[in-house]
């Protein structure tokens, strides 16, 4: 993974907390993909998903996607090879989807979670790393 690189996106139900989100990352050092959307206009989180999915696993390097719920979102990115997107509305769930399954695509709701506890997955989420070991395994398994 490219370090401290993140691809961001959302529709337009996860544009205000995009935002939070991507100022919060810049603060913390990372340089941000802004994939969209823009504005709160209407639009389909399956475009926006795939766009970052496939930048995500071209460029090796991991995303955030918000929507409504993170539901959609994981949904439409895990049809890309190699992405393993995750919906996290806890720090727990953050931390071992990348300690044991490696995910590259982190999904939360902004009618889910609110800003402070969507910082806390965030940073939990980028700073922890894959164990490897018989968790590799496994992930060859579902590839
Ligand atoms: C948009 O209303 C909503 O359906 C979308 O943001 C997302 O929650 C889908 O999973």
């Amino acid at each position: 993974m490219k370090d401290k690189y993140i691809i961001i996106g959302s529709d337009h139900a996860g544009f205000d907390l995009k935002e939070i989100i991507k100022q919060f990352l810049v603060a913390e050092g990372f340089e941000i993909g802004d994939i969209g959307v823009y504005s709160k206009d209407s639009a389909d989180y399956p475009v926006i998903a795939k766009q970052a999915a496939y930048k995500t696993a071209e460029n090796n390097c991991r995303a955030i996607l918000i929507c409504g719920t993170g539901i959609g979102m994981s949904i439409a990115a895990n049809k890309v090879k190699n992405i393993r997107a995750v919906v996290c509305s806890d720090t727990t769930s953050a931390k071992f989807s990348r300690l044991h399954n490696n995910s590259n695509i982190l999904c939360f709701g902004s009618r889910i979670i609110g800003e402070n506890l969507a910082k806390d997955i965030c940073k939990i989420w980028l700073e922890t790393e894959f164990e490897a070991g018989r968790h590799q395994k496994r992930i060859d398994m579902i590839e």
